[in-house]
């Protein structure tokens, strides 16, 4: 499959500049509840999201991914350990990270454009520069046709493509996405992705991915961060050394890309085994949707 979106890309504006900005979590750890009820979710966990890459963290389904994306945003503390962005630490929400959630909604009221320019607007910034990036991210996503619609007009993995150009164009020094492209059908995830890596590829802005899906990792890492099961903490790092741009075509067919996808399953397998002897009904199925993946 080839969505040609680098070949149809109109030239990068301007407007759509590089920033350089960095997180680093170090040995936090992170509970809910109190006294015998307390859960330990995050325990001694340390990684870093480093400037102008694309980092992708997976780990077995409810190891405590979307708890770390909670504290990275600053919706959540931890409870020991800190965690900071360009040496400062994090102690709340900042617009300078922006979290896309698998659950973000597109307004209904609202055509393409209008979503797309929401932000921009919101802040006062209805200029020719917000809406000459609006046109640019209206391409990269392959929505000029639909530029007039509403999102109850769009397929599923179209609302998600407007989801995400509606994010960019706010240009967050930090990008944090989790799982946004879970549900949609095989196919249109690896749309996704080549929109998606078309996306980050423009800037190279830093970017924070996370996921269940190991093709998706793959395909999008520049590093790869493997989290163990809860609570969770770095399992491994392994560096992504596939050039860009990447093609869904040729993927399969990567050597690199097909070793590192077996030392990853077998890091994640084991992970899951270890959630699965603890009885967990989430690992089970994680366990047996990659069994039947590795055939
Ligand atoms: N606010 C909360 N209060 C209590 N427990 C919570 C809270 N948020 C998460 N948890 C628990 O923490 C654990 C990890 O949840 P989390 O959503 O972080 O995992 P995840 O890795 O994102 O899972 P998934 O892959 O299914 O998205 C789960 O057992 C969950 O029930
Ligand atoms: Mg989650």
């Amino acid at each position: 499959m080839n969505t040609n979106t680098q070949d149809s890309a109109k030239p990068r504006t301007a407007s759509f500049a590089q920033s350089s900005s960095e997180i680093v979590a170090n040995n936090i750890s992170k509970s809910y509840g109190a006294g015998p009820f307390a859960k330990q979710v995050v325990s001694n966990c340390s990684f870093s999201i480093e400037s102008n890459k694309l980092t992708v963290m997976i780990g077995p389904s409810g190891c405590g991914k979307s708890t770390l994306i909670q504290l990275i945003a600053g919706f959540e503390s931890p409870d020991k350990g800190k965690i900071t962005m360009n040496g400062k630490p994090i102690t709340g929400p900042g617009k300078d990270r922006l979290v896309l959630f698998q659950e973000s909604a597109l307004f209904p009221w609202m055509t393409t454009y209008d979503n797309i320019m929401y932000g921009p607007r919101a802040r006062g910034e209805d200029n020719s520069e917000a809406a000459e990036l609006a046109e640019f991210l209206l391409n990269k996503v392959g929505l000029e046709a639909f530029r007039d619609k509403y999102p109850q007009q769009l397929s599923g993995g179209m609302q998600r493509r407007a989801e995400l150009a509606r994010a960019m164009i706010n240009k967050p020094e930090v990008m944090i996405l989790d799982e946004p492209f879970r549900g949609l059908d095989n196919m249109s995830k690896e749309l996704m992705w080549e929109y998606y890596a078309g996306l980050y590829e423009e800037d190279r802005n830093t970017n924070f991915f996370v996921t269940t899906d190991i093709d998706e990792a793959i395909f999008l890492a520049d590093r790869l961060l493997i989290m163990t099961n809860l609570p969770t903490s770095t399992r491994a790092v392994i560096e992504i050394d596939i050039p860009r741009p990447r093609r869904i075509d040729d993927i399969g067919n990567n050597a690199r890309a097909n070793e590192i996808k077996k030392e990853v399953m077998t890091l994640l397998h084991e992970e899951a085994m270890k959630s699965f002897s603890g009885g967990s009904k989430a690992a089970a199925d994680f366990l047996d949707a990659y069994s039947k993946r590795a055939g």
